[in-house]
């Protein structure tokens, strides 16, 4: 983060970091999210706490975040009467939905913690697999762990893991897709140097579920490492 954060300062462009799915994660000591003028985390079903869908803005900036509030709750200018001086949105977090979430708040650490284990459990079966690479963990992050995700270089390739593992009826995917491949972007130019396309080309995200118990891991370890003998 410290070079984005940077060149953002450098040059007076605002930044919003997109936190969506690293909720709990900190980047040399301080969290993912609050790095940047703005940040946003998702609360969608898949991740490490959901309400179901819908998700989070944050900023230190108590005016903007009152116009946001403003904004995605219709717009109501302070009238008896329903008025609209501006253009609004009806993306209010509802009662329920809010409710649901901080029941999901007190279990975030929980969460966290299962999640890593189930990042070490694979990279101690698998880790040692010639061409398998799991995501680089350094001494300035402390990630979430919300999916762990394996790169190959060898003879065994990442189609050849999902399909294995789908034979068996468990579930697991390419990494994302990145944006400027997607077609409808296509023929629309990009900046970058290929790192997103490799990954996207040799990735795996494995079953990670915090409700996976040792028996559901071992069974995918012990269904991967098949592909090795
Ligand atoms: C990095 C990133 N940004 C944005 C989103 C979109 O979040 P939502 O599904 O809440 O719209 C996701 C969802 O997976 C994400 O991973």
């Amino acid at each position: 983060m410290d070079p984005i954060v940077e060149l953002c300062k450098k040059h007076n462009v605002t930044l919003i970091e997109d936190a969506a799915e690293s909720l709990g994660t900190t980047y040399k000591g301080k969290y993912t999210g609050t790095f940047g003028d703005y940040g946003i985390f998702s609360f969608n079903g898949n991740k490490i706490i959901t309400t179901s869908g819908g998700g989070m803005l944050v900023s230190n900036n108590e005016e903007r975040i009152a116009k946001v509030r403003f904004w995605s709750t219709q717009s109501r200018d302070k009238a008896r009467h329903y008025q609209h001086s501006e253009l609004g949105f009806n993306y209010r977090m509802s009662n329920v939905v809010a409710g649901i979430g901080r029941g999901q708040l007190k279990v975030l650490d929980q969460r966290v913690a299962k999640k890593k284990y189930i990042f070490e459990f694979y990279k101690r079966e698998l880790g040692e697999l010639d061409g398998i690479e799991f995501m680089p963990i350094k001494d300035w992050n402390e990630p979430n762990y919300w999916l762990s995700c394996i790169t190959l270089s060898g003879r065994v390739k990442p189609i050849d893991i999902m399909e294995v593992l789908e034979k068996e009826n468990i579930e697991s995917r390419p990494i994302w897709k990145p944006m400027h491949m997607q077609p409808v972007f296509e023929g629309y130019d990009f900046i970058g140097e290929g790192v997103s396309e490799k990954i996207f080309e040799s990735g795996v995200c494995l079953p990670s579920d915090t409700k996976m118990t040792d028996e559901d891991l071992n069974r995918v370890c012990q269904i991967i490492k098949s592909l090795w003998k």
